[in-house]
């Protein structure tokens, strides 16, 4: 268990009559970018927020970091950053600001900061913006900061619900080179999307999401064998594992 950055097991979690996840099960190896794909609705969010403790799964287990969520929620915050999928940052705030804010909230001392904050505004090429009110930043500018605050602490887990949405093509590149330097250093990364192409060209394991439920799991190259379509695209793979119901539709969303 100790390879396993992230177990759950059976995780349900219903609102009023909606089950929103429907006994999943996922699992993430350290290092690792795992993608959950699926259509809006499919419950991406509802498994993240239950991974972080946010919301209290009506059953099953999750363990981050060999740490049992329900059991110390407080503890697992500690080693995991979340870049929500709206995140809320503070517009009269400068993005330095606001990432000095979040350093003191995790009392990180003030040369590493400075190191860690002026390295990543480098990375994401952010540089030269830090002393701008986010209130004026663009929708990618404003999830580059959630990214960078979300990292701030070093976390050994990095949940992203949506984060290279609003990103154009060449920020969200940035940004997949950073996942995949984080990933390169051992922190696992699990985020979720719903384009299909943000999926294929970042994760090491793609869990697929239909109705609460994981429809599908594994490598590419695994779920490209269980479909029976070695060499296909990952939207190929989609369409034959979902079925034919109401197909049209997910593919069209997925391919939005
Ligand atoms: N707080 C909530 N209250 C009621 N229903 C919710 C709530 N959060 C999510 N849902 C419902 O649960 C289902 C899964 O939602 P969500 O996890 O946000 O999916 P996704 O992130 O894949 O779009 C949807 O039917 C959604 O309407
Ligand atoms: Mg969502």
């Amino acid at each position: 268990m100790d390879d396993f950055a992230l177990q759950a097991t059976s995780l349900s979690k219903s609102f009023g009559p909606t089950r929103a996840v429907d006994g999943i099960s996922i699992a993430m190896k350290k290092g690792e970018i795992l993608g959950l794909l699926g259509p809006n609705g499919s419950g991406k969010s509802t498994t993240m927020k239950l991974i972080l403790g946010i919301l209290k799964p009506d059953s099953g287990s999750i363990v981050v970091g060999g740490i049992e969520v329900t059991k110390d929620p407080v503890g697992v915050k500690k080693i995991v950053g979340y870049v929500p999928e709206t995140p809320q940052t503070y517009e009269f705030l400068t993005g330095l600001e606001y990432l000095d804010f979040i350093a003191d909230m995790y009392d990180i001392p003030h040369e590493e900061r400075k190191a860690r904050i002026s390295q990543f505004l480098e990375g994401l090429q952010m540089a030269g913006h830090e002393n701008e009110m986010i209130g004026g930043y663009s929708q990618g500018m404003k999830q580059k900061i959630a990214i960078i605050a979300a990292l701030m602490h070093r976390p050994k887990i990095l949940v992203m619900d949506e984060a290279l949405n609003g990103l154009d093509p060449r920020s969200a590149k940035l940004v997949k080179d950073l996942l995949r330097n984080l990933a390169n250093e051992g922190i696992s990364v699990l985020f979720s999307t719903h384009v299909l192409e943000i999926a294929e060209a970042l994760c090491d394991d793609v869990a697929i999401m239909y109705q609460g439920k994981v429809v599908a799991s594994g490598t590419m190259a695994d779920l490209r064998s269980q479909a029976g379509l070695p060499g296909s695209t990952l939207e190929e793979v989609f369409l034959k594992i979902t079925g034919t119901g109401e197909l049209d539709e997910i593919v069209r969303e997925l391919s939005k």
